[in-house]
């Protein structure tokens, strides 16, 4: 079976993992991997999540299986979260899935079943896993404009004419905030603009919303995704807990469908739970559980949207400082955009060569395409990277 076979590529953010793991110099600074980090440099488990971990130790009694879908109260939860008022309880289906990938799996695999000739409309750039499991379906991949190199923002004109493109049924993949790698958000005009083309077109919104609260504010963030869930009779949505909960490891995400109505609602929750069921059968319920937890009770929730706002306003922070020192490394505004952009990753403009130079002669990782995770610069590296970024960039 594996004599002959050919072997995957591998992912070369877990490649930059291991280089930096084997690399000894003292100064040595990790932007590549998308977990955020404190400014000393760690990835703490949430204090919100250590007490609802404790509570759940304390009462809970059964670990026999839940639902195909996940349990209720988790996808009434994560509703809210998401959804706010937007859309009325009865068109909304929804699975907990393993992370937000596995709720992006789960809604492609979907579309490929129901739909097999709809094409998904990709940013470009866009995370290298939204293509590469869109080809591992075998479902059509088209690209729209989105970033402009030139100006490190939004290739405005060049996205709305590539998404009037789209066919009926079509999925157009929109990331929810701050876009990964480009950093560049979308305005509420933005969005505006994007839903008359979709009603239009009659193409479906299809929403991967892997960091909200990590931008603007949880509503700001989650804006965009409620105005087209209340303009158009079908939204799906990709949620995922690993990063505003800083729950990775232990993968919780959720598919969400907006559908036309009970009718189509009924459908979906029927779809969603048959795909889990093929799949893997049950959802991770632990995470599900710790975020559920969190949100049906004020005080928790007080205390996670805390600490969840000192993340943000830290990578803010951060965004400025570094975009203010990279002004005075390079005498211009070149990197002015850093510090507008939001979210964890930027892209800096640099050359694969130049990010090998980054990491080869200042012990700095970026991944190639030049995308850097601006919340792993601490405080102290900040100086230092900035620069290295000017002599290898400038
Ligand atoms: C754009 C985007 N979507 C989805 C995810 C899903 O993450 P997870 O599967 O860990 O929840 C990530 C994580 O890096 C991401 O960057």
């Amino acid at each position: 079976m594996f004599d002959a076979v050919s072997l995957p590529e591998t992912d070369q953010i877990l490649r930059l993992m291991a280089i930096y793991a084997g690399d000894d110099r003292p100064l040595k600074v990790d932007l590549g991997v998308g977990v955020y980090r404190s400014p000393d440099g760690r990835t703490p488990v949430m204090a919100a999540v250590k007490q609802a971990e404790q509570r759940i130790w304390q009462n809970q009694n059964t670990k026999s299986y839940v639902g195909l879908a996940g349990d209720p109260a988790f996808h009434g939860a994560m509703r809210s979260l998401v959804l706010g008022d937007a859309v009325p309880v009865g068109r909304v289906a929804a699975a907990a899935a393993p992370g937000g990938t596995g709720a992006i799996r789960q809604i492609l695999e979907m579309t490929k079943r129901l739909t097999p000739d709809a094409a998904v409309w990709l940013s470009d750039p866009t995370w290298p896993n939204h293509s590469s499991i869109a080809r591992y379906l075998g479902l059509t991949i088209r690209t729209y404009r989105y970033y402009d190199a030139e100006t490190g923002g939004l290739d405005r004109a060049g996205m709305m004419a590539d998404l009037s493109a789209a066919a009926p049924g079509d999925l157009v993949l929109l990331h929810a905030c701050c876009h990964n790698p480009t950093g560049v958000e979308l305005s509420l005009q933005d969005w505006q603009a994007i839903g008359a083309t979709l009603e239009t077109t009659g193409a479906i919104p299809f929403i991967d919303m892997a960091y909200q609260g990590f931008g603007n504010s949880l509503e700001e963030d989650a804006a965009g995704t409620r105005l087209l869930a209340g303009m158009l009779p079908e939204t799906l949505i990709a949620a995922s807990c690993s990063k505003n909960f800083g729950l990775y490891r232990d993968r919780v995400g959720i598919a969400i469908a907006v559908t036309s109505g009970e009718t189509a609602q009924g459908a979906a929750q029927a779809m969603l739970a048959y795909f889990n069921r093929q799949n893997y059968s049950f959802p991770p319920d632990h995470g599900a559980r710790v975020v559920e937890t969190i949100l049906g009770d004020p005080i928790l929730t007080d205390i996670w949207r805390t600490e969840l706002r000192g993340m943000r306003e830290g990578m803010n922070a951060t965004r400025a400082a570094f975009a203010e020192a990279l002004r005075v490394e390079t005498g211009s505004d070149r990197f002015g955009f850093l510090g507008s952009h939001r979210g964890m990753f930027s892209l800096i403009g640099a050359t694969p060569e130049q990010v090998d130079r980054l990491r080869e002669e200042h012990a700095i990782y970026v991944v190639r395409d030049g995308r850097m995770n601006v919340a792993g610069l601490t405080p102290d590296a900040i100086p230092h990277v900035a620069r290295a970024m000017a002599e290898v960039l400038i």
